[in-house]
């Protein structure tokens, strides 16, 4: 037995959104049905940032993520997110392999959207926008671009070169710059900000819009007027993750929004436990605070295709 080491550019090699995309959503049904377990993220501030570890298991791999966020790394010519997962056999404990995970949490977050778009937004869809045109911003693309016939998909940032670099990146796609206001008023919203205060006001907002809520991922963090959220349909990745660090934090904190308004989870959506979108006139809310399941479902498909592929590093990392 041998402990596999993968390298980010290994790991990125690897992956494929429309295989993470069916793999997380396997994750979120097993989950739903009590086939699957994680406890909730916890989290530890230090002085210049924080780091979060993140626990999980599914059907066949068991696993943990430790992944920082340090917004001053920019200067320092660093990624502000790292992540390293150690992959599991949940039958043995035996560590399978070690991998970076930054860009399984690029491409899990993204896929996770998208499925929530799925199973939420209007099926006819067709203008996609992107708040936030950062890290994230280019797996909920490719993500959306997957399972959406998209005919336009606008981008904002207050950095005006995240847009521009965006928009060079993917020739093959539809994309334009807009207003913040213009981005917003598209079918699929997708806020990824590390907003502190909100940046959509309801006033934009169109009916049947779906909004996937993916920045606020800590406590404090908000980008939605909480006026929105009490007039849509709000479906969580993890209730309580939710609203401790998700979008709903802050305005249950406040007492503008009640834990008890969540219409239910994505996985009780996705196992048809509950029913997505019924009304094309709804505002949908998907509230995206990232959950170990959809780290663990990706790295389950990055590790059967290295084992397959073969010539990675590995080490007999446990000794007698
Ligand atoms: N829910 C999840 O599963 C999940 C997963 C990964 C990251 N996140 C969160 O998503 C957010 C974005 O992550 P990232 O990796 O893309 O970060 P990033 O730093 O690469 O990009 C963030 C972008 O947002 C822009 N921005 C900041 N404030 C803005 C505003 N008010 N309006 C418009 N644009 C603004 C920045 O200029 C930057 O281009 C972070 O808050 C991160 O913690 C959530």
């Amino acid at each position: 037995m041998s402990t596999m080491f993968l390298s980010r550019s290994e790991v990125r090699d690897l992956l494929d959104m429309r295989e993470v995309i069916g793999a997380v959503e396997q994750a979120f049904k097993d989950w739903a049905q009590g086939k699957a377990k994680m406890p909730t993220k916890s989290y530890m501030l230090v002085e210049k940032g924080d780091f979060r570890a993140m626990p999980g298991a599914i059907p066949g791999a068991a696993g943990v993520k430790w992944v920082n966020v340090h917004l001053g790394n920019s200067k320092l010519g660093l990624p502000s997110i790292m992540a390293i997962l150690i992959y599991s056999d949940p039958d043995t404990g035996y560590p399978l392999a070690i991998m970076d995970a930054t860009d399984i949490t690029a491409y899990r977050t993204g896929a996770t959207a998208a499925i929530a778009s799925k199973y939420l937004a209007r099926k006819n869809s067709r203008t996609l926008g992107l708040v936030g045109a950062g890290h994230q911003a280019y797996t909920q693309l490719m993500a959306h671009a997957g399972l959406f016939k998209l005919k336009e998909i606008k981008a904002f940032d207050i950095k005006k070169e995240a847009v521009d670099k965006l928009i060079k990146t993917f020739p093959q796609h539809p994309i334009k710059g807009g207003s913040l206001e213009d981005t917003v008023a598209s079918d699929i919203v997708c806020t990824i900000t590390p907003a502190r205060e909100p940046v959509v006001k309801k006033a934009w907002v169109k009916p049947g819009t779906h909004i996937n809520a993916i920045g606020a991922d800590a406590e404090g963090k908000e980008e939605l007027e909480p006026s929105i959220l009490k007039e849509a349909m709000v479906v969580v990745d993890d209730m309580k993750q939710s609203s401790l660090a998700g979008e709903i934090n802050v305005p249950v904190r406040k007492g503008l929004y009640k834990v008890e308004d969540v219409y239910g989870t994505l996985g009780e959506v996705i196992s048809g436990k509950k029913r997505g979108r019924a009304d094309d006139r709804a505002i949908t809310i998907f509230d995206s605070t990232g959950v170990a399941i959809e780290d663990i479902a990706t790295a389950q498909l990055v590790y059967k295709k290295a084992k397959a592929k073969g010539g990675y590093l590995s080490r007999e990392f446990v000794e007698e």
